[in-house]
């Protein structure tokens, strides 16, 4: 698609510094410098490591996807890097990169809404993804159920009131003792496991669009200090696919409860809880029996790249929108 602005995404808000050029639908390259490694023995993020990690990265990482997708800086249309929400020093490292780099290029800057970009992200790969839709987003550090009106007009019907999905997969893999990042982990360790084995709680039914994800998080610890004593502790296959059960039922119900209230015909996901195996499993059958459409990207585009930022700034360029050279980064920026 010739007439698609060729942009450059760079995305820092959290522990992947990654860039990418687009065009349209043409991802013409996508790289990313992943922190895990660092982060893993703390058990978390560190935002200082995030941060400084961001710096010495962003650089090479920025050249090598021009370098892959054969691009000149100057044939560039725009800039684009993520706005919000995320850890501040790290956010600050790609958007004053991306800023500064669009100033020389004397280009336009676009500063990005990390959570739509992950709603965008599934237009890099399904062509009929459109609006109206009911959008499941779910990460690290945010989790919520957008009703997706048209481009650029979302309402978001519910969200975590507690720890986000993402969250809860990294402490409770934690407390198991399966490192960090813990949505791989016990996606991973629930191979062969039934589901059923625990009956973990399922928070806030009398909520339809909002989840919480606290009490899980206890009755899982209590639970295992309990079955331990006892000597009656499931096999680790058996309580990862029954946490898992438990989270992924909650994100599942409370998306059908927002398909059912709008009325939409699709269904589309985004964000690193959106690689879970179980999850796409389940949302892919509930739309199926439903006779709804799905959309979700593949795992490598659900969590944090920059083709999902330089494809939502691609939307905002398109409407003549451009962001202040003076503008700052919003760590608690809001989608809807
Ligand atoms: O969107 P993302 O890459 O970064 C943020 O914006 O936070 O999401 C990262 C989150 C982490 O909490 C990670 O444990 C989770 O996504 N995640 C998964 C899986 N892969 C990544 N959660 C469950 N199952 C997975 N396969
Ligand atoms: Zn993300």
């Amino acid at each position: 698609m010739t007439g698609d602005p060729l942009i450059l995404g760079l995305e820092t808000s959290c522990d992947e510094t990654a860039a990418a050029v687009v065009r349209g639908r043409d991802v013409l390259s996508s790289v990313l410098a992943s922190q895990v490694e660092m982060h893993a023995r703390f058990g978390g993020v560190v935002p200082e490591v995030a941060a400084r990690a961001h710096v010495e990265a962003i650089r090479g990482l920025t050249h090598r996807a021009l370098r892959d997708a054969g691009v000149h800086p100057v044939d560039l249309d725009a800039v684009a890097a993520t706005r919000g929400p995320g850890l501040a020093g790290a956010l600050m490292v790609g958007f004053a990169y991306g800023k500064t780099l669009a100033w020389a290029l004397a280009k336009p800057f676009l500063g990005v809404d990390h959570m739509e970009g992950h709603l965008f992200a599934p237009l890099l790969e399904h062509a009929d993804y459109c609006p109206p839709a009911v959008v499941v987003l779910a990460s690290g550090g945010h989790s919520q159920i957008v009703h997706m009106r048209d481009w650029g007009d979302y309402e978001t019907l519910g969200s975590t009131i507690d720890d986000a999905a993402g969250e809860a997969f990294d402490k409770l893999a934690r407390f198991l003792g399966l490192g960090f990042p813990g949505g791989p982990a016990i996606d991973g360790g629930s191979e062969g496991g039934d589901p059923n084995a625990v009956a973990f709680p399922r928070a806030l039914a009398d909520r339809p669009y909002d989840f919480s994800f606290s009490g899980l998080k206890t009755a899982v610890t209590t639970f295992v200090r309990r079955a331990h004593e006892e000597g009656t502790l499931p096999p680790m296959p058996d309580l990862c696919a029954s946490v898992q059960e438990a989270i992924v039922d909650v994100l599942v119900d409370k998306t059908f409860n927002a398909v059912e209230a709008t009325g939409a015909p699709a269904v589309a996901g985004g964000g690193g809880v959106l690689a879970n195996r179980r999850l796409r499993e389940k949302l892919e059958a509930e739309a199926a029996r439903r006779g709804v459409a799905v959309f979700l990207p593949s795992p490598s585009m659900c969590t944090d790249n920059g083709a999902m930022i330089a494809a939502a700034a691609a939307f905002h360029y398109g409407r003549g929108e451009r962001t202040a050279p003076d503008a700052e980064i919003d760590s608690s920026l809001r989608l809807g």
